[in-house]
This record gives structure tokens, C-alpha cells and sequence, in this order.
């Protein structure tokens, strides 16, 4: 769903003709390191990630579109005072991923210590879960997102303390200098109507998770209303969403 959003948070940063090695740390299923790939078709990756699952489908991934070759899989944790050899990179790529380490600080010198001398660190952070529902549904509790919203927000601040971090302020504190920071607004509705539902499906799905006990039984039966996928209710039948956010991305740099 953000795959152009990526490509010109890509596009914007100070990379000169071009990194040559790239490591993205906490890669998921690789939506960024194949951004990068696309983007720097003579650089070599190397994405990291603690999920052999996400690993996987990564290589899946890279193998459909003819990048296997070019992207190095490594299954590590990066909360680990010792990571594995990651190369010399010019370029780290972090999306939605430096929020989740233990010891932030920690994880910003291992990564000044891993750039080659003049790289770049480029941290991109969603400004949580998209909302997607129109602010006055459903119809049987309206407002409902919302209400969803700030109980993550209270189960994220035990969870996830980083999470909504000044990331700017920590990274100068590891030693880097930030050359940019940037803010994008993501507003994607209609007319790609069913990939907006799919991924507002299982971002609700993730989130009740975490906020089923913090939640009215009316509220969590509305919610589970939305998440019946064979119900009438179903958040699937729905033509009025839409998928808005911010990402923001800091770019550091190594001196
Ligand atoms: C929200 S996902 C972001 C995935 C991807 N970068 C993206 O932008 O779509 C966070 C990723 O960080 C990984 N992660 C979280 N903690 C980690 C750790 N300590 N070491 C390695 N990976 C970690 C998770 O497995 C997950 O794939």
C-alpha cells in the first residue's frame, strides 16, 4: 500500500550517484529492501531480521522479481550487544523497525559503527497503525477507531516505550549528523478499494490483540463486527475507507 510513499522517501535522501552496499535493519518482508533494490540496481543488500517467517517471504519475494542474488538474508537479533558481519554499508535503511529495539541508543552507536565513514542512516517511523474508517462509523459505534487508537496508545507505552521517539535528538546524541528530516502525509483511498480493506483487516486484527481488555464489550463487539470477514458488518464490504498516516524520515549521516 506504501510502496510509492517509500519510493520517494527514497528518492529524497542525500545519497549521492549511489550506495553500492545497503543494510536494512528489521526488514520484514522486505517491502524497503526491494524498494532499494529497484532504486540502486548495482548495489548488494543485506536485510536483516529476528523473524526467520519474514526472512522467508523476503526471499520469496526477491526471487520472483530476479533480485535473489543481489540480497543477503540474515536472521539476527539486533538487540544483541554483538551483531553479525553486516559488511561496510554506505547506505542503512530502518523502516518502522528502531522503535521495537530494547536500548535505542545502544542500537544507534552499533549502527554509526557499522556505516563506512561519510554514510548514511535513514530511519523512517509511521505515526502508528493508519486509520481507516471514516471518523463517524460504524454506524453501531461511531468513532470507534479512535477509542481503538488510544488504547494502543496506553498498551503501546508499557510495550513499546520508544515508539514515537525524537529520533532526530537521538541520533545527534549517538554521534551522527542529521542532514534532513522529513514529513510525508499518506492519504490512499479508493480506487484500489480492496487492497485498502485487506490492509485495514489486518491492522485491526493486530490491534484488538493488544486492546481487547481495554476496550467497552460494546466497542469490542463492534470491533469484532468489523473484523467478521463473513458478516454483514464486515470492514471488506465497506467502500468509505481510506488509509491515512504520516511517516517520517531522518537522514544521518556519518562524519
Ligand atoms: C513493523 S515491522 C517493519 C518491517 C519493514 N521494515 C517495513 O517497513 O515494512 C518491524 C520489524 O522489525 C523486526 N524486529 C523487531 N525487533 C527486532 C530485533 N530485536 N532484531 C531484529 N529484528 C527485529 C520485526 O521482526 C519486524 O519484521
Amino acid at each position: 500500500m506504501l510502496a510509492e510513499h517509500t519510493a520517494s522517501v527514497i528518492a529524497w535522501l542525500p545519497v549521492g550517484p549511489g550506495p553500492r552496499r545497503i543494510v536494512d535493519l528489521g526488514c520484514g518482508t522486505g517491502a524497503g529492501t526491494l524498494a532499494l533494490a529497484e532504486r540502486f540496481p548495482a548495489a548488494g543488500l543485506t536485510a536483516v531480521d529476528s523473524s526467520a517467517v519474514h526472512l522467508e517471504r523476503l526471499r520469496e519475494k526477491a526471487a520472483a522479481i530476479g533480485a535473489a542474488d543481489r540480497v543477503r538474508l540474515v536472521e539476527a537479533d539486533l538487540d544483541a550487544p554483538d551483531w553479525p558481519d553486516l559488511g561496510r554499508p554506505e547506505l542503512v535503511w530502518a523502516s518502522a523497525s528502531m522503535h521495537h529495539m530494547a536500548d535505542p541508543d545502544r542500537t544507534l552507536r552499533q549502527v554509526h559503527e557499522l556505516l563506512a565513514p561519510g554514510g548514511l542512516f535513514a530511519v523512517v517511523e509511521l505515526a502508528g497503525f493508519p486509520r481507516f474508517l471514516p471518523g463517524d462509523a460504524p454506524a453501531d459505534a461511531p468513532g470507534l477507531e479512535e477509542r481503538c487508537h488510544a488504547a494502543l496508545d496506553r498498551h503501546h507505552a508499557e510495550q513499546l516505550p520508544h515508539r514515537g521517539a525524537d529520533w532526530g535528538t537521538l541520533l545527534r546524541k549517538a554521534g551522527f549528523t542529521v542532514e534532513g528530516e522529513r514529513t510525508i502525509t499518506v492519504d490512499i483511498a479508493a480506487p484500489r478499494a480492496d487492497a485498502v480493506g485487506r490492509y485495514a483487516l489486518s491492522s485491526l486484527r493486530r490491534m484488538r490483540g493488544g486492546i481487547e481488555s481495554e476496550l467497552s464489550p460494546a466497542d469490542l463487539a463492534a470491533l469484532d463486527r468489523l473484523l467478521d470477514t463473513d458478516g454483514p458488518h464486515s470492514i471488506l464490504r465497506r467502500d468509505d475507507l481510506s488509509v491515512r498516516t504520516e511517516r517520517t524520515v531522518w537522514a544521518a549521516r556519518r562524519a
